[in-house]
């Protein structure tokens, strides 16, 4: 299951609608057949790992992050029927498929066909892998992270707006690291006046990764370029995109969180004091201290140079 919770990263950010899923093969101890979901969503990442398998796959154990689906589409068969007909002997399922198309009948039609299933395995692994997908599925919307660069004291650029730059090199190749696993880029009015950001992904072998540019003004109208939208909860109308990183400014930032939109927070932190700068947040809506409690829950912290990298991940029920 690691190593197709491993596979499914490489979809991430480039398969919606779909999720991005990982699936292994194995018969006796080896691994015949790979697969994870493809440019646009298709093929499947079964499809694909019963293709290199072939005759292979029979009496096979497939590990997969996904509940196999079991709606057959124009654009390809539902990967359950391929399961039965490829006579796989067991099905390793880290999650079920929230999709209405789907929601359990793919198991049941493996469960009919004499496949034994096994449910549940590494499933909070799985997702946080499937995060976009899931959000969307629950929420409605895109799965939200916002990066923020700060200074030890909690700036985000010199009283003058010139943040450029904060963080030193590793930390910014790690921050294109991540545009590179969405599928939207947003910044503020402000940011885009100040600093006219490209927004791109310069990562040697990345380049063509470049997410689509988004820019949150109540104002602008036309920006060659650029997908305008005037409020924070326009991004659940934004086509084929299940993941999108806020980039800020202050304003965005705090816009978002207002609007309890942010899912994941990566916060890069630079070992340099600014003093009155401006500060990485305005109001967040925040009347009472106790409610700031029990929202973030630290998931990564690290090393980049000289800089650290913090990443929390919201406490949230519903999703
Ligand atoms: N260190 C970092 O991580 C980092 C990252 C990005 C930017 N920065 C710095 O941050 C500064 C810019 O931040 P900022 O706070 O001045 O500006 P900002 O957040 O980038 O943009 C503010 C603008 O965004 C639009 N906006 C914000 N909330 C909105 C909402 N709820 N609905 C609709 N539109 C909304 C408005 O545009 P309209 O007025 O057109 O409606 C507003 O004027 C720059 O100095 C930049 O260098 C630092």
């Amino acid at each position: 299951m690691g190593t197709a919770l491993a596979l499914a990263e490489r979809g991430r950010g480039r398969t919606a609608p779909n999720p991005n899923v990982g699936c292994v093969i194995v018969r006796e101890d080896r691994v015949v057949g790979r697969g994870w979901t493809q440019v646009g969503g298709r093929p499947h990442a079964e499809a694909m790992a019963l293709a290199e398998a072939g005759a292979n796959a029979r009496g096979a154990t497939a590990y997969v992050t996904l509940e196999p689906c079991a709606h057959q589409s124009p654009r390809g068969p539902a990967c359950s029927d391929l399961m039965i007909e490829a006579d796989v002997a067991r099905v390793v399922a880290a999650l079920g498929d929230p999709d209405a198309r789907t929601a359990g009948q793919g198991f049941t039609r493996l469960e009919a066909a004499g496949i034994a299933v096994t449910r549940g395995v590494r499933a909070n692994e799985a997702r946080r892998s499937m995060a976009g997908f899931l959000t969307r599925q629950a929420l409605g919307r895109p799965h939200v992270t916002l990066k923020l660069a700060t200074s030890l004291d909690g700036c985000i650029a010199m009283a003058d707006g010139s943040s450029r730059w904060i963080t030193g090199p590793q930390a910014r190749m790690h921050a294109h690291l991540e545009r590179s696993r969405h599928e939207a880029i947003l910044v503020g009015r402000g940011t885009y006046d100040a600093d006219s950001p490209r927004l791109d992904v310069r990562l040697p072998g990345l380049e063509d990764r470049g997410p689509m540019r988004v820019l949150l003004s109540s104002t602008a109208e036309d920006v060659p370029g650029w997908t305008v939208i005037a409020a924070p909860r326009d991004i659940a109308t934004l086509p084929s995109v299940d993941h999108i990183l806020v980039e800020g400014g202050a304003a965005v930032a705090s816009a978002f969180l207002a609007a309890e939109l942010v899912d994941r927070l990566l916060l890069y932190r630079a070992p340099i004091l600014i003093g009155g700068g401006k500060p990485a947040l305005r109001d967040i809506g925040l009347t009472d201290l106790s409610a700031a409690h029990a929202r973030w829950t630290p998931f990564d912290a690290r090393q980049l140079g000289m800089d650290r990298l913090e990443v929390y991940e919201r406490e949230r029920n519903e999703a």
